[in-house]
């Protein structure tokens, strides 16, 4: 019985995982390596779009991989790798790029927020044709499945068009994949502000659950999370924000349906509420901080990891291009 494919990629944007990529995202990504045949990769290509001091990138990188290996990737179940160690994703890239529409291009929303936000001197290239070098990567692998995060939605149809366009111009050469994106109540909220999405660029620091920090810095930043009026620890989004937040936060990381954690609550305040998810939360984030900087230790033993992975990448990735290549009348 040959499983299902699965694959997924997460860039390499910032020294610390917070508890919004884990909810929403990567978390998935363990749940999954049982199941299906997966491909997890670092998109450090794709961190190119941003500029980044060469020695912050390299850390980065390194604290990603270490980070996923500590959340529960298997290296042995997926193949575990970085996009740049398996260049036939940017020789599909070019490919897709020669698929893609200028104007098909120009609509991406995420292109459109970005190049906005910092002017057209400013925007690089690669944020232009981010969706085809995105399409290669899910492509090379015949993926069936690919989980993401809602704001990656519209990059995943593109991915579903080109993957079409080059199958009935050229033959039936891909898998035309689908979007796996969790159900809501898997978004995260600023602690701050908890009608934001708790992110690294527009989240205050105060806001955030990074993975990296002390546990007392994450127990403090949850004791100081904005609430709201009121004080009964019920779920609602609109009048309770920050109470609902928090509840999401402890009911996905304990397990305990939010009913039941509420009822544990029904009589006490804010302040006994929130000591419980600060435990909840540094509890759960202590071992995975702790393993991955045991994994940081040892380098060359990481990098021993993301090579093996690449290698089983690779078989698969040659495989594919070598098709897409001749089925477009290259000779080989
Ligand atoms: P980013 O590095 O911000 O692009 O996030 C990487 C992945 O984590 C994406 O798939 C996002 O959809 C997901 N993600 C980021 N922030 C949150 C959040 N606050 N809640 C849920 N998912 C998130
Ligand atoms: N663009 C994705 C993000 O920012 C990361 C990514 C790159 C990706 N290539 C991918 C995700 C392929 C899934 C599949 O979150």
């Amino acid at each position: 019985m040959t499983r299902k494919r699965v694959l997924s990629g997460i860039q390499s944007t910032a020294d610390s995982l917070h508890l919004g990529n884990y909810l929403g995202a990567v978390r998935q990504w363990v749940a999954l390596q049982n199941e299906y045949e997966v491909f997890y990769f670092i998109a450090d290509l794709h961190t190119l779009t941003v500029e980044t001091e060469p020695e912050v990138l390299r850390k980065r990188i390194l604290a990603t991989a270490a980070q996923l290996l500590a959340i529960g990737v298997d290296p042995k179940e997926s193949a575990f790798f970085l996009q740049s160690h398996v260049p036939e994703h940017n020789q599909l890239g070019w490919v897709m790029e020669c698929l893609t529409g200028f104007g098909e291009a120009s609509r991406m929303t995420q292109f459109k927020d970005k190049s906005q936000k910092s002017g057209s001197d400013r925007t690089v290239v690669g944020l232009f044709t981010y969706p085809m070098l995105m399409a290669a990567d899910i492509l090379l692998y015949q993926a069936d499945l690919v989980p993401v995060g809602e704001d990656q939605r519209q990059h995943l149809e593109i991915t579903r068009d080109l993957a079409g366009r080059f199958n009935s111009r050229y033959g039936k050469t891909f898998q035309v994949p689908d979007a796996y994106i969790l159900k809501s109540g898997s978004k995260i909220y600023d602690l701050q502000n908890p009608t934001a999405k708790m992110s690294k660029s527009s989240s205050s620091v105060a806001g955030i659950i990074e993975f990296m920090d002390a546990p007392e810095i994450n127990a403090k930043k949850i004791k100081s999370a904005v609430t709201d009026t009121g004080r009964e620890v019920v779920f609602d989004e609109k009048e309770k924000p920050g109470i609902s937040n928090l509840l999401t936060i402890h009911s996905l990381l304990s397990g305990k349906p939010i009913p039941e954690i509420e009822r544990e609550f029904a009589g006490k305040g804010y302040g006994d509420f929130k000591a419980e998810v600060a435990e909840v939360v540094v509890e759960f984030v202590r071992p995975i901080r702790a393993k991955a900087l045991e994994l940081l230790e040892n380098e060359p033993a990481l990098m021993a990891i993301l090579h093996t992975g690449a290698a089983k990448a690779r078989i698969v990735a040659e495989s594919t291009l070598s098709r897409a290549y001749e089925n477009l009348g290259l000779v080989r």
